[in-house]
């Protein structure tokens, strides 16, 4: 089956908006009263939010597709987690996400390079992810290129609050 990983544009912000509601449902849905879930649904994957990001110079998405269906998607842009020491002009992996069925299968490592890459391209720079503190899986994948926990913030779902890590890879960074 062809496994296409492809920059996406403006024309794809139906299908990452149902996409990344169905890759967050399927992780985090458990976690949250469905109208906490449905209210972080509508406001973070709004069809017209997807477009003004996938069409925003500053940031960059894409999609993963098997036979042309998307089961995975990253975004990055700028750094706009809460951290005192974030600075003008650091990126960001703003998301990463696979299907369930996709997992582990080395296709996380694969979006992570091009979203890196991208981030990267201009020259080294400091780079942050946002995960939940509970997700440990996504943390050592993180740790795995260089991303280490700095602080700690509420993420709002709706109603709820989230226990959020804060990562940083220094521009230094092999
Ligand atoms: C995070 C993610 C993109 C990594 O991609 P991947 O291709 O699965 O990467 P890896 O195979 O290296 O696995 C990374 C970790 O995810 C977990 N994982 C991998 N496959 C899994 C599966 N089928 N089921 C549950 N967890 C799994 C493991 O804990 C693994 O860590 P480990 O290898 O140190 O044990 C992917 O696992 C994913 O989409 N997870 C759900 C969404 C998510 O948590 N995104 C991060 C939000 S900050």
């Amino acid at each position: 089956m062809p496994v296409v990983l492809r920059r996406a544009t403006v024309d794809d912000a139906q299908a990452l908006s149902e996409l990344a509601a169905r890759t967050f449902t399927e992780t985090f849905g458990h976690l949250y009263p469905r109208e906490d879930l449905d209210a972080f649904l509508s406001e973070a994957y709004d069809v017209e939010r997807q477009r003004t990001i996938l069409g925003h110079a500053d940031y960059a998405v894409w999609l993963l597709e098997a036979d042309g269906e998307p089961v995975g998607h990253a975004a990055a842009g700028p750094c706009g987690l809460p951290h005192a020491g974030s600075a003008t002009g650091d990126g960001e992996i703003k998301r990463l996400y696979l299907l369930r069925a996709w997992q582990g299968t080395g296709h996380g490592a694969r979006m992570m390079d091009v979203a890196m890459d991208w981030l990267l391209q201009a020259g080294p720079r400091t780079l942050w992810v946002g995960v939940w503190s509970e997700n440990l899986g996504a943390q050592r994948f993180y740790g795995r290129y260089g991303f280490e926990k700095v602080g700690d913030y509420l993420f709002p779902v709706g109603e709820t609050r989230d226990l959020e890590f804060i990562l940083r890879r220094p521009a230094a960074s092999a």
